[in-house]
C-alpha cells in the first residue's frame, strides 16, 4: 500500500532519511534524482543504514562497514544477503513508499 513517507526536499542529494510507515524503520536514499527506499535495519546486526555513508549507489552501514546497493538492497560484503526494498514514486512534493 502506498503511503506518504516523506516530502522530496527532505532527502538531499546523495543522502537519507529514515522514516517509520507500519512500526518499520525504512532508509530512503536519494541518488542522481532518484528515491531509493530500503530496510534500515541491516541484516548484519541491525545498524542503521540509513545513517550509512552512501557513495554512489551503495550505502556502508555504520556499525560493521556491511555495503549495500540501495537500488536492489543486495549486500556486497556477503554475497547472497538482501536487505528488503520497497518501490518508491514520488508525487507532487510527496515521497511515497509501497510497504
Ligand atoms: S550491523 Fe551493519 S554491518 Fe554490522
Amino acid at each position: 500500500m502506498w503511503q506518504k513517507a516523506a516530502k522530496v526536499n527532505e532527502v538531499a542529494e546523495g543522502g537519507a532519511k529514515v522514516v517509520e510507515i507500519n512500526n518499520q524503520p525504512i532508509a530512503l536514499f536519494k541518488v542522481e534524482g532518484a528515491f531509493y527506499a530500503i530496510d534500515n535495519v541491516c541484516h548484519h546486526r541491525g545498524g542503521p543504514l540509513g545513517e550509512g555513508a552512501l557513495d554512489g549507489t551503495v550505502v556502508t552501514c555504520p556499525w560493521h562497514a556491511w555495503n549495500y546497493d540501495v537500488t536492489t538492497g543486495e549486500c556486497q560484503t556477503v554475497p547472497g544477503v538482501k536487505q528488503k526494498r520497497f518501490p518508491v514514486k514520488v508525487e507532487g512534493e510527496d515521497i511515497l513508499v509501497d510497504a
